[in-house]
């Protein structure tokens, strides 16, 4: 077995190197505390690998992602969402009758709990979809408790509900009655219903909106070990259960510096907009070290070259935008220009900074008529069998322990309780 030399205090320990199935290495300091007295220290875990894992597998320098072994390419071209799902759980492509039966039933359970539409009533018509979700999914606990219900039959209700949690948390924002979900629809088109129609006239969900988004929900279905999946792995790893896991790593999602960045690109173009279209000034601004602005939507923290995600989208985005006829969208002009703009720009060549899915994903579903407060709930629906498949490979590793990472402690050293009256 590959070992490392490690040389501290005078003495050399070897570490074993581990090997992944793509050439990738990793050194494994399991033994390290206990043979030297010494952790590690990775802000950020930018050097961290958490896990094995068998699901995802990206090369950020090369701009690869591939599913289960399959490239991402490949999967958006040709692949149904669903079938992403069970792919991305199962560990294999489902054959027809697999297929058909999971088909079959992610549509017998997305309706939902009678009594939970009641929760909808408490929450002001203000409500973050984000809060209203990360909410629900942890109340699908109270309904199907682990110890009650097998595993798979909760892995399916979580899939096929949460879309229609989703859907109704718009439908109270604007305060049209909820639309249950039809049976004779697939599972995009199902969603589009739920959010687009209304009681008093039939409504048809467009080829053109469902494709874009099955494309949508694919491209965002697994992404390793990521801030919200990790989130995941974290709480599941105390042996909380799937919709707890789960709506916390929604939580982790809703942050602008990961899934938040959909929306905040759109808020970003319309402030620009705003202010008379000037994008230099807030290329110029991104590039001030004296200011916290950023361009949202650019920079990722494993893509270096390019987000194998964004490349497929900005392809579709074009096509797209001309079916939707929304090619006028002044912000689409801007957020072209900027692109462009940042592309060429030293500061950002210099650091690799390249637009990442969400610059493109928040203009395809903006074109899409998904309002901007839903845009990271979208992510979240993608994301889902990716946070399932990771939550349930943690699970089932009979190795796995809680997670828990040390510290290196810079506060003060011991000192003697000071009476109130001497502070
Ligand atoms: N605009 C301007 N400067 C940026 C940006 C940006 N969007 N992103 C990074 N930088 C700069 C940093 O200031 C830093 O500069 P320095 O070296 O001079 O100090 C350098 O580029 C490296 O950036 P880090 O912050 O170290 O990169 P990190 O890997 O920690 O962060 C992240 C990655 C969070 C994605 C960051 O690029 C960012 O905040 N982007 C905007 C938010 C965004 O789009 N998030 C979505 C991520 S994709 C996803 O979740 C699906």
């Amino acid at each position: 077995m590959a070992t490392a030399k490690l040389s501290v205090d005078g003495r050399d320990i070897d570490l074993p190197v581990v090997e992944g199935s793509e050439g990738e290495k990793a050194i494994d300091i399991t033994s390290l505390r206990k043979e030297t007295g010494y952790i590690t220290l990775d802000p950020g875990y930018g050097n961290t690998g958490s896990c094995t894992s068998d699901i995802t597998f990206i090369n950020g320098e090369e701009g690869v992602l591939r599913y289960r072994g399959y490239p991402i390419e490949q999967i958006a071209e040709k692949a149904d969402f669903v079938e992403v799902c069970y792919l991305l759980i199962f560990g294999s492509l489902p054959n027809a009758d697999q297929l058909a039966e999971f088909k079959q039933e992610l549509t017998y359970h997305s309706l939902l709990h009678e009594d939970m539409k009641k929760f909808f009533e408490g929450y002001p018509p203000t409500a973050h979809p984000m809060a209203i979700l990360s909410s629900m999914v942890a109340s699908l606990s109270t309904y199907y408790p682990e110890d009650e219900a097998d595993l798979h039959l909760n892995m399916v209700r979580l899939l096929a509900k949460a879309k229609t949690i989703a859907a109704f948390s718009y439908k109270k924002t604007i305060g049209q009655p909820f639309i249950y979900p039809k049976n004779d629809l697939d599972y995009c088109s199902n969603f589009l219903h739920m959010m687009f129609a209304v009681p008093s006239e039939p409504y048809a969900v467009p080829e053109v909106l469902r494709d874009a988004l099955n494309l949508l929900l694919i491209l965002h279905a697994d992404h390793e070990q990521n801030c919200s999946t990790s989130t995941v792995r974290m709480v599941g790893s105390s042996q909380a259960n799937l919709f707890a896991s789960i709506a916390a790593g929604v939580c982790a999602l809703w942050g602008p510096l990961h899934g938040g960045a959909n929306q905040r690109v759109i808020e970003m173009l319309e402030m620009i907009r705003d202010d008379g279209g000037d994008y230099q000034k807030y290329v110029d601004m991104a590039k001030d070290k004296d200011s916290d602005f950023k361009l949202m939507g650019f920079g990722h923290r494993v893509y270096k070259n390019f987000d194998p995600r964004a490349r497929i989208l900005k392809r579709t985005a074009d096509r797209v935008l001309e079916q939707l006829g929304h090619r006028k969208d002044s912000l689409i002009d801007i957020a072209r220009n900027l692109e462009q703009v940042a592309l060429e720009d030293e500061y950002f060549v210099e650091r690799k900074l390249y637009p990442n899915v969400d610059f493109y994903s928040g203009i395809l579903y903006r074109a899409m008529e998904i309002p901007t407060q839903m845009f990271t709930v979208m992510f979240a629906l993608g994301r889902l069998p990716g946070w399932i498949a990771q939550w349930r490979e943690m699970r089932s590793d009979p190795g796995a322990r809680i997670n828990r990472p040390r510290q290196v402690y810079t506060g003060a050293t011991e000192r003697d309780w000071v009476a109130l009256d001497q502070r």
